[in-house]
């Protein structure tokens, strides 16, 4: 099933409640959530007080990616938050396989996102322990960049090594013209920040992203 997420770095935090009820309508299967620590990546956005606040206002499901160096140190605050999903950076840990153990563990979905220039078996002995691998199609940091096109062939490459069961996200620079040839790749979840937001009508993003396919 391919299922459409928009990133809500692109939301309007002023109207919050309007902003979240809009996506519930809009056919959205997620939300999700870029958490920042500006180490990790050169920016900084929500932790999980604010995560926290979101999950009392909607009820889809929270896929939380986090861009934050040695996320072992603060991951029991994001699962207690309320997220359904979190997705650490293989680079950013040096105990990838513990930590996507404990996520895991605690009833959540383990994600694995790789940099757009980490190779795919950077993730070959954890395997065992992920639920979804986040490719980025751009470096992380920032929306509205373009995306970068060596993803196609690491999309390819994952699918022949995932079993069936591990969904492959993407993850940047998502729009009509990129979407079509990552879900011929592989990919079955797709993350949108500009390319959602840029509508007046969310549900028409959701549209075209699927008609796209
Ligand atoms: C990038 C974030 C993405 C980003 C997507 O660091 O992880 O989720 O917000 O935005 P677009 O779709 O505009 O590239
Ligand atoms: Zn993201």
């Amino acid at each position: 099933m391919i299922k459409i997420g928009p990133s809500i770095i692109c939301m309007d935090f002023s109207s919050m409640r309007e902003e979240l009820s809009h996506i519930e309508r809009s056919g959205a299967d997620f939300i999700h959530i870029d958490v920042m620590d500006g180490r990790f990546v050169p920016n900084l956005t929500l932790g999980p007080f604010l995560l926290k606040n979101i999950s009392k206002l909607t009820k889809l499901p929270l896929d939380v990616h986090l861009m934050i160096e040695e996320p072992e140190r603060s991951l029991e605050d994001y699962i207690e938050a309320g997220a359904s999903s979190i997705t650490v950076h293989a680079e950013s840990t040096r105990h990838l396989q513990k930590v996507l153990r404990k996520i895991k563990d605690s009833g959540l979905k383990a994600g694995v996102s790789l940099n757009p220039s980490s190779p795919e078996e950077l993730i070959r002995y954890a395997i065992d322990d992920i639920d979804q691998v986040l490719v980025m199609a751009v470096n992380p940091g920032f929306a509205g960049q373009s995306f970068i096109p060596s993803t196609f062939l690491k999309i390819h490459r994952l699918k022949n090594i995932l079993p069936e069961d591990i969904d492959i996200m993407v993850d940047g620079g998502i729009d009509e013209s990129t979407i079509g040839p990552c879900y011929k790749n592989g990919a079955t979840s797709f993350v949108s920040g500009s390319f959602f937001f840029q509508h007046d009508d969310y549900r028409k993003a959701v549209e075209k992203l699927k008609n796209a396919i």
